[in-house]
């Protein structure tokens, strides 16, 4: 049965507040009253499996600390939207600009470290790699690695497995498509999978941006894209001091398009569309 708003079980203000109230503590993201039927809508099948239709019980077990039920809550709640090359000017800023500006500066070490923070299912750290591939002649000779991270543990897995529909890469031109992905066959049929060229320059790891990091970087280039929308200023503002701090001297960082630092860090100076280059101190 249905009750009010036709909601199937009780979804109380109270409720709400205890779920964002943990959810904010624990990922950064703040969820505005206008998040309500979201947050129901990706619970109810938890509530209804588990917990007998009670928010109250999953509201219990989450503040009472039941590692599986914070975990399932801060999974359900990150929204993982992503897409090969989604914000294409990126990479070719990055393939146009900044690769051969790291092709001179490195050739003496030849290491490239590269972030994609808040990497969701791998759609980001694939098309860094791919870019990399591509712009970097004798690219095996170099030392090139790719951290990606995300706080949800399914998006991370599915980065580390590399396998999507094919319909998430119609998008790539044809020779892209080839070079870089082997169709399924069989049971696999409309499935793809990533190379290994590709998964070999990427490491993927479970990472809350607001915890501590357990790498010491320095990083030359970050991509942090279409994560801190949902955060609020203090954290945003904290979270760029520390990339500032993680980047190599003049390293760039990438954000998404409707993101800005303006009044959130002067760490960075402003390059035009969503790239920053790290200031001195
Ligand atoms: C909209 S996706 C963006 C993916 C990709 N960067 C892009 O632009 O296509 C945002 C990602 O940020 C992650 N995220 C949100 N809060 C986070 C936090 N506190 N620590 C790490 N990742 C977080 C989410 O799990 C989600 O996968």
């Amino acid at each position: 049965m249905t009750g009010r708003l036709g909601r199937e079980f009780s979804f109380t203000d109270k409720h709400f507040s205890r779920i964002r109230k943990f959810v904010t503590a624990h990922t950064g993201i703040v969820l505005t009253d206008a998040k309500k039927d979201m947050v129901y809508g990706r619970l109810s099948k938890r509530i209804r499996n588990q917990f007998d239709g009670s928010f109250d019980a999953f509201c219990n077990a989450v503040d009472e600390g039941d590692k599986a039920e914070q975990e399932y809550l801060v999974n359900a709640i990150t929204t993982n939207l992503t897409a090969f090359f989604r914000e294409n000017h990126h990479f070719e800023y990055l393939r146009d600009k900044l690769i051969p500006e790291l092709l001179r500066q490195k050739q003496q070490s030849r290491k490239i470290r590269i972030w994609s923070a808040g990497c969701s299912t791998g759609e980001e750290p694939y098309s860094l790699a791919m870019t990399l591939r591509e712009a970097i002649p004798g690219i095996d000779n170099w030392d090139v690695k790719i951290l990606a991270t995300d706080l949800d543990a399914n998006v991370v897995q599915h980065g580390q497995d590399g396998v999507y529909t094919r319909e998430r890469i119609s998008g790539l031109d044809e020779s892209r498509q080839r070079r870089w992905f082997q169709l399924g066959k069989g049971e696999n049929e409309g499935l793809v999978k990533v190379k290994p060229e590709l998964q070999q320059l990427i490491h993927f790891k479970r990472l809350n941006l607001l915890h501590d990091w357990p790498m010491k970087g320095p990083f030359d280039v970050i991509f942090c894209r279409n994560v801190v929308i949902y955060f609020d200023k203090q954290t945003q503002s904290e979270l760029f001091e520390r990339y500032a701090n993680i980047l190599t001297p003049g390293g760039h960082l990438f954000i998404g398009h409707s993101e800005s630092l303006y009044k959130v860090s002067e760490r960075f100076a402003a390059l035009g569309h969503t790239v920053y280059r790290q200031l001195p101190k």
